[in-house]
């Protein structure tokens, strides 16, 4: 069986403003262990922007947890080199949960410095407003330090309103799904 036979059966290719290819498909169990190696690799504010405290490893639980994830209530993407799971590095991971018993889903993001500003970020975030607005919910937010000017700026570009919260050097960012109306990535298109 060739690796592309042995790739989830929905996965797009996209090519980076550096050339570089890139499959952006659903998470899977074998990701685990790269995954863990890849967070070895992570500048410790990357970290911080992501998990909002420092973490010094990515714990086999927690990328036992994130790689398995429960197909009614979550969804959650990478950005990987285009290698069977297991053997392909993971760049990029894009995470939306159904808060339980709301329309509601909270997601969470993080592209590796290695590979950022070339357009994975909006990417993954459109492909998260469009698996919500498949699962007819009402509202996807998240909660971004204030000093975070990539992801505010990037929500802000998809229609996301900024919303204070309790917590102090918080913002919480949120889209209303019945209003928004976010253009669709092409598949195969070029990114950056
Ligand atoms: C925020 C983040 C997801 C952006 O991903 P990315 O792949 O670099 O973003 P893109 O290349 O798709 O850029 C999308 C937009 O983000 C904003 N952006 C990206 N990098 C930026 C930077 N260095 N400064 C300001 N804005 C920036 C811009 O609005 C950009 O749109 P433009 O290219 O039209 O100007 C990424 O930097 C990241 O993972 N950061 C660490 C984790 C994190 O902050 N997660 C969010 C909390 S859950």
């Amino acid at each position: 069986m060739t690796a592309r036979n042995r790739l989830p059966p929905w996965h797009e290719e996209i090519r980076l403003a550096n050339g570089r290819q890139v499959l952006i498909r659903p998470i899977r169990p074998a990701d685990a262990e790269p995954l863990r190696a890849a967070f070895a690799l992570l500048e410790p504010d990357e970290v911080r922007q992501r998990f909002l405290y420092a973490k010094p490893e990515l714990s086999p639980e927690t990328a036992s947890r994130l790689t398995q994830p429960n197909p009614k209530s979550e969804f959650v993407l990478v950005a990987a080199e285009p290698l069977t799971p297991g053997d392909a590095l993971v760049g990029a991971v894009a995470r939306a949960a159904i808060l339980p018993g709301t329309r509601q889903a909270e997601f969470h993001i993080l592209v590796s410095h290695y590979v950022a500003g070339m357009g994975l970020g909006r990417h993954l975030m459109r492909r998260l407003v469009r698996w919500a607005k498949g699962k007819r919910l009402e509202r996807l937010y998240g909660d971004v330090l204030e000093e975070n000017e990539p992801m505010l700026a990037l929500a802000k570009s998809l229609g996301f309103q900024r919303e204070s919260i309790d917590t102090p050097g918080m913002v919480r960012v949120s889209l209303e799904l019945k209003r928004a109306a976010t253009p669709e990535p092409t598949p195969g298109m070029t990114l950056g």
